[in-house]
């Protein structure tokens, strides 16, 4: 067995280590610094405690981006010289963001431990490779990302490391290969487990969903699938289950090697960048020769977000946690005794409410980061939750869950087509969606981004939309004077959320004008971009009447955008004329 010492290194400080919404993100050669990625990891470790990291089980894994395989050997030797007993790597570092959380919360070592917590390597949709960005965040116990009491911590202790302790003399790991690994340190012994990435989600996964309802409607002659992992982590996951236990043909999935620059393309699922998929099924601009498949899926970098697409037809991420919802009872196995209570983060449309009070659920509305469902999940108030940045998931981990959100959709369409599988028309996607709005109203929206904006600039309109608040007759003048057919202005703030379980306040999370009419308009910066700024400005109109559902969204909402851009005086704030993604 290799026996290794520990060193201790003298380091110095490094501005802007702030973990963000998840976790802390910077481009690549930020990261590669000397000593960079060395000084967050010590300062997790000391915001950890040392009676936390000795003896712990901690996970090390990520979206497989580049950097990764580095950072993987960088936290293991350093790890091992901050007394962690064993690191679980899955196999070539890969572990999807969700798959993190199941292992942490359910998978049981070859010796009967149990994961403490994780380093989840990842920059979720934000590009990779050498020029582009790598990212790092830590789960705790539960499965979920650290709290902002421990994020803080970590962030003061960047402000004043000195110093990081690493067993230099341990060899680099084999993590291509399944095995433990073990070697002696001043504190006894210390293994790497590499493991698969697959086996424990596809555990979880068959727990929660009748795989083979979901097979005979994959291997039915009239529904046809198809997936798109952008290159990312999900491939491996969407090889393992779509194909391996669920039969579809190998033909349906796009993009599924995971790569360490995502191809070169931008690994989110949306509209704009899922341009393959969006072409296939239908969507796209190109008028596709081939009839597109039944159903259409996409996911990000790390596997935790979802699109959601039907034949020519485009879910907003808003309406399928609103479908899942209503569905999950009938659809879902692990839902059948009922919901515990349904959330969504505030700029999420009020699809979801509307589903909430038909169903006498309980209902959470919390700002935007998957975290505060979190809280909710674990007091046992929450089970299923959604963002409007293509987030859906449910309380069997603490984090989103891509995969989950498809299997969720294939099960309704396997419920719904479960007499008229074979031959003949399908319920399809866009059926469902159709009769969800004919009962529940449709809410239309859209998302405008402004993406790396001077951040000067951003702030100030921001500012600029706070100070209108204060006189709500002047906002609707100036309403008034720009489209003359929407509705006024009744409420306006910046949200703030008490949290129910633990009472801590968040404020400043986002600038909320609520029309007479129901509709919305939400103002707030990305905290997730790694350079300059990013403006997302978010636009909601709920129908009720069922004749009136069925409009293009964009049309439908072009007055309250026009709206949206003058008063926030947008262009003038950032030079822009237009944004650079609408989902
Ligand atoms: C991440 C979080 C989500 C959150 C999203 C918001 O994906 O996990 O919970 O909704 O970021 O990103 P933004 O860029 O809008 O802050
Ligand atoms: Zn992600």
């Amino acid at each position: 067995m290799v026996v290794f010492q520990v060193t201790r290194v003298q380091t110095t400080l490094f501005d802007g280590q702030k973990p963000g919404t998840s976790g802390l993100r910077k481009k690549v050669k930020v990261f590669i610094q000397p000593n960079y990625l060395h000084n967050f990891v010590q300062s997790t470790f000391n915001a950890l405690g040392a009676d936390k990291v000795r003896g712990a089980t901690l996970v090390v894994s990520g979206d497989g981006r580049y950097f990764s395989k580095d950072a993987i050997q960088i936290i293991t030797k350093m790890a091992a010289a901050n007394g962690v007993r064993r690191i679980w790597v899955g196999q070539n570092g890969l572990l999807s963001t969700p798959a993190v959380s199941g292992v942490i919360r359910e998978r049981v070592g070859h010796d009967g431990s149990k994961a403490n917590g994780a380093f989840i390597l990842t920059a979720s949709h934000n590009p990779g490779g050498p020029h582009e960005d790598f990212g790092i965040k830590y789960n705790m116990e539960n499965g979920g990302p650290a709290p902002e009491s421990v994020t803080d911590k970590i962030y003061e202790n960047t402000k004043t490391i000195k110093e990081y302790l690493i067993a230099e003399g341990l060899p680099d790991v084999d993590i291509s290969t399944v095995a433990v690994t073990s070697f002696t340190g001043p504190e006894g012994q210390f293994d790497v487990d590499v493991f698969d990435s697959t086996s424990d989600y596809v555990k979880l996964m068959k727990s929660i969903f009748d795989f083979e309802s979901i097979k005979s409607l994959l291997s039915s002659p009239n529904f046809s699938f198809c997936y798109d992992a952008l290159h990312g982590v999900a491939g491996v996951y969407a090889k393992r289950i779509f194909v391996e236990e669920l039969g579809a043909v190998e033909s349906s999935l796009l993009n599924c090697i995971p790569k360490e620059d995502f191809g070169g393309g931008h690994p989110d699922p949306n509209l704009t960048y899922a341009k393959e998929l969006v072409a296939r099924m239908g969507l796209g601009k190109a008028n596709n020769e081939s009839e597109p498949p039944e159903f259409g899926a996409a996911a990000d970098g790390d596997a935790d977000r979802n699109m959601v697409l039907g034949k020519r037809f485009f879910v907003t991420p808003s309406d399928s946690v609103a479908i899942i919802a209503a569905n999950a009872v009938e659809a879902i196995p692990y839902f059948s005794s009922g919901l515990k209570g349904v959330a969504r983060s505030m700029p999420t449309s009020a699809a979801l409410d509307v589903v909430a009070k038909h169903l006498n659920l309980k209902f959470f509305e919390v700002p935007t980061g998957w975290k505060f469902f979190g809280n909710l999940m674990d007091a046992g108030m929450c089970s299923v939750c959604g963002e409007e940045s293509f987030g859906t998931g449910s309380d069997h981990i603490r984090e989103k869950d891509g995969i989950w959100a498809v299997l969720a959709w294939l099960s309704i369409l396997a419920y719904k087509n479960k007499d008229n599988l074979g031959a003949g028309k399908l319920v399809a996607v866009e059926d469902i969606v159709r009769h969800h709005w004919s009962v529940y109203g449709r809410h239309y929206y859209t998302r405008y981004d402004y993406e790396n904006v001077d951040a000067g600039g951003a702030k100030e309109l921001m500012a600029h939309l706070v100070k209108l608040q204060s006189s709500l007759s002047e906002v609707n003048k100036i309403i008034k004077g720009i489209r003359s057919d929407v509705s006024n202005v009744v409420h306006a703030d910046e949200f703030e959320y008490k949290d129910p379980v633990d009472g801590s306040v968040s404020k400043h999370q986002g600038i909320r004008y609520l029309f007479e009419d129901g509709s919305r308009l939400v103002f707030r910066l990305s905290g997730t971009g790694s350079e300059g700024a990013t403006i997302r400005v978010y636009i909601e109109q709920y129908v009720k009447d069922s004749s009136k559902t069925g409009r293009d969204s964009q049309e439908a909402l072009a007055p309250l955008v026009k709206v949206a851009i003058k008063l926030s005086k947008l262009e003038e704030f950032t030079g822009r004329s237009a944004p650079t993604v609408i989902t």
